[in-house]
């Protein structure tokens, strides 16, 4: 198959490239073959979808998103993380026990995703193994890809809103589909004891399973880690001890506080960041230092962190990185650049997608996961694509995206019921 439209990557982050009128080809497998500005002669009897004045874009990935808080977002964001998490999440997640809820509240989730170009997702679900595993399940009938962990807690949570060792081994032996699989997920360090933190970091390597948590969030939240481990010299060095860092893929999200010793055990066992800037203005986490950490060469990710976040769309958390970064600059007293608006793309497609394989890039042997985004009502003036595609991040949304692909295949629109 070969779609002509205004194809828009960032291959690499320092600039936006741009084919205008080019051509895409992806063969059955839904992967990338090439792209051209002009269609070889080898290709012209192959079928073409013509999108015109559209743009193609990669589509978008969410590292770092919680699907049973949902329903809570853009709501209940006057509390900071610890007290945040007692008095509004905490009770919202325990009714996911209520498979009837849980299918509810995930119909409209997975929903969510599709409607904003979010192809695949790093996703926590809460401590019950069937609300989870009905989740994993709509996500693959929606054709989207997912990592989905089944959250570790059993320390100073709610009655009903723990699980036990066995727990977890009975859900991490399931392999998952092609495109939604498992992902270790301890909540974080002040949810989990060490015999479950020790547990989750064998299952890591017994099934060969990525990791995701949270870290250096908010400074209460890094003190009372200290409390409960006071053995450690960082946040970091609480999941590295029990094989939870770079033992497979790590995501760790947040990183507001890291610092010093943090950032080198980051670097060193290529934990990948994801950052999370609606979450951190909303909570008042903190500010996480992005330039910093790019030019130490840690990797970076996007996450909207639902319902800390307050908003599922990448775009406002490609809005956010931006503002945020600007706003770290002119209270830092290292005078670095803020990013740029290829950069913040870059973290949203090429970088989140390489945590799913090759993806989010429009090169050859790419899965094509692509958006096709239709932004004349915002050209009544006339725009140049540098300038379509940087309005489109600040002031567009998931009503101007036509088409969504996921590995080749175009998504319908998943049901709620
Ligand atoms: N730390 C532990 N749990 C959570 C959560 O649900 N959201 C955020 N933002 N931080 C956390
Ligand atoms: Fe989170």
């Amino acid at each position: 198959m070969i779609y002509k439209a205004h194809l828009i990557d960032t291959p690499t982050p320092d600039q936006f490239r741009i084919i205008p009128n080019g051509y895409i080809h992806v063969n059955d497998h839904g992967i990338i073959e090439g792209v051209y500005q002009t269609l070889p002669a080898s290709l012209t009897s192959e079928p073409i979808t013509d999108f015109g004045d559209q743009l193609l874009i990669p589509a978008f990935y969410d590292l770092h998103v919680h699907a049973p808080q949902y329903r809570n977002m853009g709501l209940a964001l006057d509390l900071p993380l610890l007290p945040w998490l007692q008095t509004y999440t905490f009770p919202e997640e325990s009714k996911f026990s209520d498979l009837h809820y849980a299918e509810r509240i995930y119909r409209r989730f997975v929903h969510e995703l599709w409607m904003q170009g979010t192809m695949r997702a790093s996703i926590f679900g809460t401590v019950h193994i069937p609300a989870t595993q009905l989740l994993m399940k709509l996500l693959d009938e929606a054709g989207l890809g997912a990592y989905v962990g089944l959250v570790g807690m059993n320390r100073d949570c709610p009655e009903g809103l723990t699980n036990t060792l066995e727990d977890l081994e009975e859900f991490y032996k399931q392999p998952g589909t092609e495109r939604v699989k498992p992902i270790i997920t301890p909540r974080f360090i002040p949810s989990c004891t060490r015999e479950m933190l020790q547990r989750l970091g064998e299952l890591a390597k017994k099934y060969n399973l990525p990791v995701q948590s949270h870290l250096s969030e908010n400074r209460n939240e890094i003190r009372l880690v200290h409390k409960l481990m006071p053995e450690v010299l960082t946040y970091g060095d609480g999941y590295l001890k029990y094989g939870l860092w770079g033992q497979t893929p790590t995501l760790m999200a947040h990183c507001c506080h890291s610092r010093g010793r943090e950032l080198r055990l980051l670097k060193k066992y290529d934990v990948i960041v994801v950052h999370c800037p609606t979450s951190n203005c909303n909570l008042g986490s903190g500010a996480a230092p992005i330039r910093r950490f790019l030019k130490k060469g840690i990797r970076v990710t996007l996450g909207t962190d639902v319902s800390g976040g307050h908003n599922a769309s990448m775009l406002r958390v490609m809005q956010y990185t931006l503002q945020t970064s600007k706003l770290y600059q002119t209270f830092s007293l290292l005078k670095e650049p803020a990013l740029k608006v290829s950069e913040a793309f870059y973290l949203a497609t090429k970088s989140g997608g390489s945590f799913f394989g090759k993806c989010g890039s429009f090169e050859q042997g790419y899965e094509f996961d692509a958006l096709v985004v239709n932004d004349a009502y915002l050209n009544a003036e006339k725009y140049t694509l540098p300038q379509r595609i940087e309005r489109y991040i600040f002031i567009g949304d998931d009503r101007d995206i036509k088409h969504r692909f996921c590995a080749g295949k175009e998504l319908a629109e998943p049901s709620l019921t």
